[in-house]
């Protein structure tokens, strides 16, 4: 394609030097909103009179044809073009003729693309809020599944006291409703428009910046040209958001993992979601949840690639910054990805409730309560704290648990002790009696699903 900025310039540029230079292949993707912004730019000059408004009309007209013949398939991308932005002025050009060469006027390509990247982030961003809420939907269904199973709760991977699944499962969708959150918050920011802020400087022409922002649906503008064309901290913000959605996802993912192991065999997942392995029959492997925890890395790999880009560029428009596209990308689809598939996985896991109970009544978790109970009858909490360690000490030598230890064994402990302590120390009432807010009681978890429920609608 020959190139439309020829004019300094007359020798040719060398073949590999354009195949380095061009971003079509990647900034393709973003033809839709290039065309709907340059639809509106048209429109803006048309209003202004910088263009006469039949001017206006024909370049939005041609703009509407080559829209649609890209949508169709009818018109293909022109693969030697310099990027999206040249590609789509050049059919223009050859369609409409000398008007096609009027669109470009009181813009450059360095507000073109920064506008043209907001739009499609904002796009995306929306759509990966509409799927991370769909994940949290299914999170918490499956926690209104499975409210009262009772399980372990961990601390440095130890079984530290009793909880209920569904507790832990709504910790997730916490999370989750927060990265929804932070996304939101982002938006704020990325949803104002840079188109008028010309190469660097602003334009003599007398533009209405506000009309072009108004017609892409921003909330405002740039209010600094050199500001509007240089920073990408919309896109910088959007993979931080991403980058901690991922972690969580990745924590889930590890749990999930852990979780299918033999050792623990707490929840099953369904066959769509797991693979066999080519040489051991017995396998039933949790690849799903493998391979978001590993695409984590990635979309790291994908804030710290574009961090390092912008960090040493001077203002304004410096080509380094064509590198910004490809690392949002990648993490847009790689997260757009991630939560489709864990969605379908959480959706369809299965709890053994058998196999949590069991867990969760071998590993003493029940000592806090034990102590609480002294507590409760008036004893100072690190006395009681003593006498409970000491029992469990004592289980572990005859190899026992606390809820088979005869009564006399712990009155030899203290008097305190009389029989209300065998229910006080059942799992069950562990759990149900951690009721202050927030904590793993049923009507705690019961209520933290309202609230969830609530906020998605
Ligand atoms: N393809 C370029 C990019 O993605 C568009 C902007 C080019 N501007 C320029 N002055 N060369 O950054």
């Amino acid at each position: 394609m020959a190139k439309m900025w020829a004019g300094r310039t007359a020798g040719e540029t060398d073949r590999l030097a354009d195949d380095f230079n061009s971003s079509i292949h990647f900034d393709s993707r973003m033809y839709a909103e290039d065309i709907k912004g340059s639809m509106a730019h048209a429109a803006m000059l048309g209003a202004k009179g910088i263009i006469t408004k039949k001017e206006a009309d024909t370049l939005i007209e041609g703009l509407a044809g080559i829209l649609s013949d890209l949508d169709c398939g009818k018109l293909e991308f022109d693969m030697s073009a310099e990027d999206i932005h040249m590609f789509v002025e050049q059919v223009l050009t050859e369609r409409l003729g000398d008007v096609g060469k009027k669109l470009h006027t009181a813009r450059s390509r360095n507000d073109q693309v920064a506008l043209d990247l907001r739009m499609y982030l904002r796009a995306e961003l929306d759509e990966i809020v509409k799927l991370a809420k769909d994940l949290i939907a299914a999170v918490t269904e499956k926690a209104e599944e499975y409210a009262d199973v009772i399980m372990p709760g961990y601390t440095h991977l130890q079984r530290a006291q009793p909880i209920l699944f569904g507790h832990h499962l709504m910790a997730y969708a916490m999370m989750l409703l927060r990265d929804v959150e932070r996304l939101g918050d982002c938006r704020k920011r990325m949803n104002l428009s840079p188109i008028g802020c010309c190469a660097l400087a602003g334009t003599t022409y007398d533009t209405d910046r506000h009309f072009e922002a108004g017609q892409l649906e921003f909330d405002g503008i740039c209010r600094n040209s050199l500001d509007g064309v240089s920073d990408r901290d919309f896109a910088l913000e959007m993979l931080s958001a991403l980058s901690i959605l991922m972690m969580h996802l990745s924590r889930f993912s590890e749990e999930v993992i852990l979780w299918c192991s033999w050792e623990f065999k707490f929840v099953e997942l369904s066959d769509a979601y797991t693979t066999g392995s080519s040489i051991m029959p017995q396998k039933k492997n949790p690849d799903m949840a493998e391979l978001v925890r590993g695409k984590t890395g990635r979309v790291y790999g994908d804030l710290m690639a574009l961090l390092t880009t912008l960090k040493g560029i001077p203002l304004a428009y410096n080509k380094d910054m064509q590198e910004d596209k490809e690392s949002i990308f990648d993490a847009v689809d790689t997260v757009k990805m991630c939560l489709q598939v864990f969605t379908g996985m959480v959706g369809t896991m299965q709890a053994n409730k058998e196999n949590m109970l069991r867990a969760a009544q071998k590993g003493f978790i029940n000592a806090t309560d034990l102590a609480d109970y002294l507590v409760k009858k008036g004893m100072p909490f690190r006395s009681a704290y003593k006498i409970s360690g000491g029992l469990v000490a004592y289980c572990i030598r005859e190899n026992t648990v606390l809820e088979e230890l005869p009564l006399a064994v712990y009155k030899a402990q203290s008097d305190l002790f009389d029989t209300d302590l065998y229910d006080a120390i059942s799992l069950r009432t562990c759990v149900e009696t951690r009721i202050s807010e927030g904590g793993t009681s049923l009507a705690s978890v019961k209520a933290q699903i309202a609230y969830v429920k609530e906020q998605l609608k």
